[in-house]
């Protein structure tokens, strides 16, 4: 990891007292730390104590003369390779979410133009308050990270969702962010979300696949320095920066787009949720009731998909394949079957059956199964982060080969 200058923005939460400990640990990565603070943070974390961790002053002030001939707040604004709020409150959410900048810390974020991550951090029902949920989604819709909050007994006596993400999360989600170039030269091809398979004009088959998984390997794969093509499914997200897209509905359609692809890619990752089963005949007006024969049911007939993961393996060449696998039971030995079945490199199992991990979810616990039958489990982690772990087993597979 490349050391990086990283600008830490604290706003008025008693999560702020966590800020110092954020600080060290960003700074035994290497990393170039500066803060700033609200007035407000202030009354819970020390300025002095900042200062004497970073050996810079800590800017609170907009318009103070003395500090602002120190740095400007535009240069502050321009020196930041990741800006980290941390903890973001309700408060300073909303400003975001609306463009203000009537204090130095809103000004900064309004003026830099690197990487915002947030750690919000507040009462439970403030954060799932709709306001706050609706600016929320507005800073994601603007490429914003937001990191946590976690649930748990809360400094104001509730419990739930409010806690800030432990500094150890944080620091591994700005490393995510920072990106390197491991990847570069790489041409890696993902495909992410379900298939739709059209019954007539109006109706489709398909399947609860948001396409959180795909997007987050295809973006962290972008960070890393490859080029990255990302067949897309049926999903409702936004285009990874860097990556370069393309739309497909139905699996045979995206089977077309995988093998034009395939000639130009060096890693192959499957993170689609392939439709098995589609419509054998597709109307081309829409199904009317009456005219069937029997109008209390309607009979389909689906017929199988080609299996597009087993015939990229078929014409791997050099390739490293990795395959995803969706299980709900007895998770390892259907890993191990399907990983020989498919004749890939790497299979990413996921247990469908928690509710805390797999489809539609932004967090995701999986099992990586080698050809050997080898098992690594992941811990629960945000989808990012488990999109940089299977990166790092591919990068591994690929030292491995070099010898
Ligand atoms: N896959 C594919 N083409 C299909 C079906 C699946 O390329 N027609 C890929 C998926 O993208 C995934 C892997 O195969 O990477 C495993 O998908 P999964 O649905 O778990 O396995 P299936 O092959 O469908 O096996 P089964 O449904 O019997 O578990």
């Amino acid at each position: 990891m490349e050391s990086a200058r990283i600008l830490v923005a604290v706003s008025g939460g008693i999560a702020a007292y966590k800020v110092p400990e954020l600080v060290r640990q960003l700074q035994r990565q290497g990393h170039d730390v500066r803060c700033v603070a609200t007035p407000a943070a202030l009354r819970f974390v020390s300025p002095l104590a900042l200062q004497a961790l970073t050996g810079e002053t800590v800017r609170s002030a907009l318009f103070d003369p003395s500090e602002e001939g120190e740095i400007d707040h535009i240069r502050l604004a321009d020196w930041a390779d990741l800006v980290i709020v941390a903890p973001a409150t309700a408060d300073l959410l909303a400003k975001m979410a609306t463009g203000l900048a009537d204090d130095l810390v809103t000004a900064v974020l309004l003026a830099t133009r690197a990487q915002i991550l947030v750690a919000p951090a507040m009462n439970v029902n403030m954060w799932t308050h709709s306001a706050t949920q609706e600016n929320l989604e507005t800073l994601r819709s603007r490429g914003i990270q937001v990191i946590g909050p976690e649930s748990g007994e809360l400094a104001c006596g509730w419990e739930g969702a409010g806690r800030m993400s432990d500094p150890v999360r944080i620091v591994a989600e700005a490393d995510l962010s920072l990106g390197t170039d491991s990847l570069s030269g790489q041409t890696v091809l993902v495909t992410a979300g379900g298939t739709a398979e059209a019954i007539d004009a109006v109706r489709s088959i398909t399947n609860r696949s948001s396409g959180k998984m795909g997007f987050a390997i295809a973006e962290q794969a972008a960070r890393r320095g490859a080029r990255v093509r990302l067949v897309a499914g049926v999903t409702a997200l936004a285009t990874p920066a860097g990556v370069e897209r393309l739309d497909v509905e139905s699996a045979r359609e995206m089977r077309e787009a995988v093998m034009a692809e395939l000639p130009t890619s060096t890693i192959v990752i499957k993170a689609a949720a392939v439709a098995d089963f589609t419509p054998e005949n597709v109307e081309s007006q829409k199904i009317k009731k009456e005219g069937l024969e029997d109008q209390s049911a309607l009979m389909l007939r689906l017929v199988t998909t080609p299996d597009i993961l087993r015939e990229v393996c078929d014409n791997k060449g050099d390739r490293i394949v990795v395959g995803f696998a969706a299980e709900s039971q007895n998770v390892v030995e259907a890993a191990r079957e399907k990983i020989r079945r498919k004749g890939c490199d790497l299979l990413v199992a996921n247990d469908i059956s928690r509710d805390d991990a797999g489809f539609d979810v932004d967090t995701n616990a999986v099992l990586m199964v080698t050809p050997d039958g080898g098992v690594e489990e992941t811990a629960l982690l945000s989808k990012r982060e488990i999109a940089g772990q299977v990166l790092d087993r591919v990068e591994k597979i690929m030292r491995e080969r070099l010898g």
